[in-house]
């Protein structure tokens, strides 16, 4: 070493080997396993007082202010990914400890939708609402006087048979239909009525495409003076509109009920082949959407009324059809089944 330095050699950069203390930074910043442990690393090698930054203020040649800047941007850089690295496996870690993943896309909520008997329940009640009508609703668990004998049914009625009705004793039944409604409400109520009863009913029957042994129905009872079959016709022509539009026909057969007299039935065009025949509607382009008919005198002096003096209609559909019909749902089963597929397309 010469006492006199030399201007063009200052001796600070043969202090400082460059390459070696970035190899030693760089090992080191690689063995760093804490952002912790890396922040004290990033002092002793990039810190105001490391032996880098003293070189670098200390430097007076400009080729090796260039090497000593090359090394602390390459440090800096290096730092800087170790930073993100160690900060990312950091929050890995505590993503898997937590078992929650922040970042994750969020659950799609499911927005439901009404049940389509739901939806045809709430339609029926509110095109009845709108004619006038009050809402009732009956026990499920009848007796054989209102579910049969009120009701006019003939003592050898095959429906009395418990090979088609669910019995609970000789005397109880799950009803079979929602008509007993149409006594409650002629028992509690001094006519004129014009009443809607809507519920479950059952019925022993096994399951197939268009036969499940819960279903839902709706009874509809209008009892004044000089009711006409006119009356009944119009009526169900308009409930038929508002269930399924004005582009399905409607057409009335005659038919039986014991209650009734006349008795008819409405058919509703075949929404699925558009009234050509298919199988859901066994290749007649029909569907048979309940039963109707005059309230038979029978039926008004089971409940103490003048079958001279008053006249009146009554009607009874299934939701269950009316669904199928409004939506073209070939099958009955979907609309019991677990398996959503069918449903949430409604
Ligand atoms: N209760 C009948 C059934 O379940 C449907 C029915 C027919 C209801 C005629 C009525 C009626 O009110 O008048 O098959």
């Amino acid at each position: 070493m010469s006492s006199k330095p030399d201007r063009t050699e200052p001796i600070t950069v043969a202090a400082v080997d460059a390459a070696g203390l970035q190899d030693e930074a760089l090992a080191a910043l690689a063995g760093a396993s804490t952002l912790a442990e890396l922040t004290e690393l990033r002092t002793r090698y990039l810190g105001r007082r490391s032996e880098l930054k003293q070189a670098l203020r200390e430097v007076r040649d400009r080729e090796t202010g260039m090497t000593l800047n090359a090394v602390r941007e390459r440090l800096e850089q290096a730092f800087a990914e170790r930073e993100t690295q160690l900060e990312r496996e950091q929050l890995e870690e505590r993503l898997t400890a937590d078992g929650f993943d922040v970042t994750l896309p969020g659950e799609e909520l499911r927005i439901g939708t009404l049940h389509p008997t739901t939806q045809i329940r709430r339609i029926v009640e509110d095109a009845f609402l709108g004619l006038g009508y009050e809402i009732r609703d009956d026990r499920e668990v009848e007796t054989v006087e209102y579910n049969f004998d009120k009701l006019a049914f003939a003592p050898t009625h095959p429906t009395r048979s418990p090979r088609d009705t669910l019995f609970l004793d000789e005397n109880t039944l799950l009803r079979t239909e929602t008509s007993p409604s149409q006594i409650h409400q002629l028992e509690e109520h001094e006519p004129p009525v014009y009443m809607v009863s809507i519920g479950r009913v059952y019925r022993r029957d096994d399951i197939d495409a268009t036969h499940y042994p819960i279903f839902h129905q709706f009874e509809g009872l209008a009892v004044d003076r000089g009711i006409t079959l006119a009356d009944l016709k119009g009526t169900l022509l308009r409930v038929a509109r508002v269930l399924f539009g004005d582009d399905r026909r409607v057409r009335f057969r005659t038919h039986f009920f014991p209650f009734t007299e006349p008795s008819i039935e409405p058919d509703v065009s075949c929404g699925i082949c558009g009234g050509a025949g298919c199988r859901t509607c066994k290749f007649t382009g029909w569907t048979e959407f309940g039963g109707a008919g005059m309230v038979d005198p029978a039926v008004f002096e089971n409940v103490g009324l003048d079958p001279e003096k008053w006249t009146g209609f009554a009607f009874g559909c299934g939701l269950e059809r009316g669904a199928q019909l409004r939506f073209n749902i070939a099958e009955v089963r979907p609309l019991w089944s677990p398996d959503l597929r069918v449903l949430r397309q409604f």
